[in-house]
């Protein structure tokens, strides 16, 4: 069966635009229907319940396009909203949630450092995930104002170093071989990251799995697109679109909707 309905993700803003790119890397033929809710960013702060009603706006929005699969793009709204998506609706959903495992599983010293929103950090879902690594020591740090930061295009300003070094210093003097990235937004941080820890400490997040489980999911439901054409990649924003745009490389279209 060939299905040519698109994916739909969505997330907090431009951050879930790393999964995207994974996604659209592994399944180049799918066409992609992308939102990011920059107007209500970020995530992080908010409660449980206003996490839940802003990720069930954005499905209905999505499922209005037609999408046969959501991913959600952010493990903020993934934490803190999945399990109520999964019971609403009978799409397929895809969710993030930080890499610990592969992270607990290759420590070789058994320290690994997780840098995360507050709603991530402070979620069911992932203190379940946490627990069942208990030979290691996860050192948890919230990434206050980095999202925000990173809304503006500001990825390269003092604040973004001076905030990122306050961060990790306290991982790199516990010793941490690994670093997880919990935040979709954070891998736009990775060549800022990289100047500041040593070079021996290993940098993961959870695009490339996320990208693999979206493949495996569809090809169990027959729902590949199974075309040779190029898949069409559309972007909304319910903010303004400059800097989105720009992380796209002024590559695809980038539509203001107020969703
Ligand atoms: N990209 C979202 C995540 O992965 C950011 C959440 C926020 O807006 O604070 O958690």
């Amino acid at each position: 069966m060939n299905n040519t309905k698109p994916i739909g993700l969505f997330d907090s803003g431009i951050g879930g635009t790393s999964i995207w790119r994974e996604i659209h890397d592994l399944l180049p033929n799918e066409d992609t229907i992308y939102l990011a809710d920059s107007r209500n960013a970020p995530y992080g702060q908010k409660s449980k319940d206003e996490i839940i009603e802003l990720s069930i706006k954005n499905t209905e929005y999505l499922l209005n396009q037609n999408a046969k699969i959501i991913v959600v793009a952010c493990n903020t709204a993934t934490t803190n909203a999945i399990k109520e998506l999964r019971a609403k609706y009978d799409v397929p959903f895809i969710g993030i949630e930080p890499a610990i495992k592969p992270a607990a599983i290759h420590s070789e010293k058994h320290v690994i450092g997780i840098l995360a929103t507050e709603g991530t950090l402070n979620s069911e879902l992932f203190h379940e995930t946490a627990g069942k690594f208990q030979d290691t020591k996860i050192i948890e740090q919230i990434g206050h104002r980095l999202v925000p930061l990173i809304e503006q295009g500001e990825m390269n300003s003092k604040e973004m170093d001076l905030l990122l070094h306050q961060y990790l210093q306290p991982m790199i003097d516990a010793n941490i071989d690994y670093l997880v990235l919990g935040c979709s937004h954070y891998p736009y941080l990775i060549p800022q990251i990289q100047k500041i820890l040593p070079k021996e400490i290993k940098i993961i997040d959870s695009g490339e799995a996320v990208a693999r489980q979206t493949k495996s999911i569809l090809s169990e439901k027959n729902a590949l697109n199974l075309g040779k054409d190029k898949g069409e990649a559309v972007f909304y924003t319910n903010s303004n679109p400059k800097v989105l745009t720009e992380i796209l490389g002024h590559q695809y279209p980038v539509i203001v909707k107020d969703f």
